[in-house]
């Protein structure tokens, strides 16, 4: 076999495909808009491998496509919820992602959206910008501390746990966490972080509920209506995880009717089409899918489907293999 022949569907950073092109054939998406369903369908035709990001979304009805040629889609991403593994493995197409080098990122992002929807940064830069400001007084735009408060964790993999290191040795917040099987005792301890038996205990008891569970059917609408009932009126709800776990529609409506304080988002049900809804909502800060986003992240991302691609075409088994 010559050089293996790759497509990547978005544009990476420049040093990361530069990298890519020192060892296989690339094909570039110059556009760099979201390859449609029957271009995808042509990349598996035509590649050998196919490097997807979060906005292909490589379905059963993608994957039947004939005659295939791609052995491997090398996700540029940690999630997965785009891709159905089980369709992947029936035509024998081998999954990969890109874990632990965006864990620290994504925790930073979503402290980021914790502390800007408690403190009102958003309608701050908002007033700031509208030429409206008219000087400083004793109750303006009055937030909700954030030091001391109890931050409550759904899901407790990497990214959380990281954000728990955050949350506790920086600004002192007690943790508590809900996940179907905690790591011991003494682990979560060195977090300050203690778990709870479910995840109705940790709306009901946390100032700040964070969300660190995986995307797709097994967690959608995992927050709801009535879950969001219980929390805390003042409570914020924070979302770096993937837009279907919340019922966007009823947290539309806790945020309306300040059945909650607020939310920090930074992904959503349907996006980039969110729910218009939050684009009349002071009290949520509304950011683009930006989790992963500095230079660093994503080049270390790029570098990690590489060595993925480059052991699965060296004839092992890729480091993140997933199906
Ligand atoms: C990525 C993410 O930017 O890795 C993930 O799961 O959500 C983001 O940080 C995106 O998925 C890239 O495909």
């Amino acid at each position: 076999m010559g050089r293996p022949k790759l497509i990547l569907t978005r544009r990476w950073p420049r040093a990361v495909e530069a990298h890519l092109q020192a060892s296989f054939d690339v094909a570039l998406n110059e556009s760099d808009r979201p390859l449609t369903a029957a271009q995808l369908q042509d990349a598996l035709r035509h590649y050998d491998a196919v490097l997807p990001t979060v906005t292909d979304l490589i379905n059963a009805d993608v994957l039947g496509v004939e005659p295939l040629r791609a052995r491997l889609l090398a996700n540029f991403g940690v999630g997965f919820n785009h891709i159905d593994l089980d369709a992947a493995k029936a035509r024998g197409v081998t999954v990969t992602n890109t874990p632990d080098v965006l864990t620290d990122c994504t925790a930073d992002l979503a402290m980021a959206l914790l502390l800007a929807v408690a403190r009102r940064v958003g309608e701050g830069e908002r007033l700031v910008r509208s030429g409206l400001w008219r000087g400083w007084s004793p109750t303006q735009l009055l937030g909700a501390k954030i030091t001391g408060k109890t931050l409550g964790l759904i899901g407790f993999g990497r990214i959380a746990q990281a954000m728990a290191r955050k949350a506790h040795f920086g600004f002192g917040m007690p943790v508590i966490f809900h996940t179907p099987r905690p790591p011991g005792a003494e682990f979560c301890r060195s977090l300050g972080a203690s778990p709870r038996e479910s995840i109705e205990a940790v709306l009901r008891e946390a100032d700040f509920v964070s969300l660190h569970c995986p995307g797709g059917p097994a967690n959608r609408h995992l927050v709801n209506a009535a879950r969001l009932a219980l929390m805390k009126p003042g409570a914020f709800l924070i979302n770096t995880a993937r837009g279907d776990v919340v019922d966007n529609e009823a947290l539309v409506h806790a945020l309306q009717n300040q059945a909650i304080a607020g939310a920090g988002l930074d992904v959503f049900e349907g996006e980039p089409n969110l729910h218009p809804g939050f684009l009349e909502l002071e009290n949520a800060v509304l950011l683009p899918h930006l989790g992963s986003a500095t230079w660093e992240t994503r080049e270390a991302m790029g570098l990690r489907v590489a060595e993925n691609v480059a052991a699965f075409f060296a004839g092992h088994t890729p480091p993140d293999k997933l199906a």
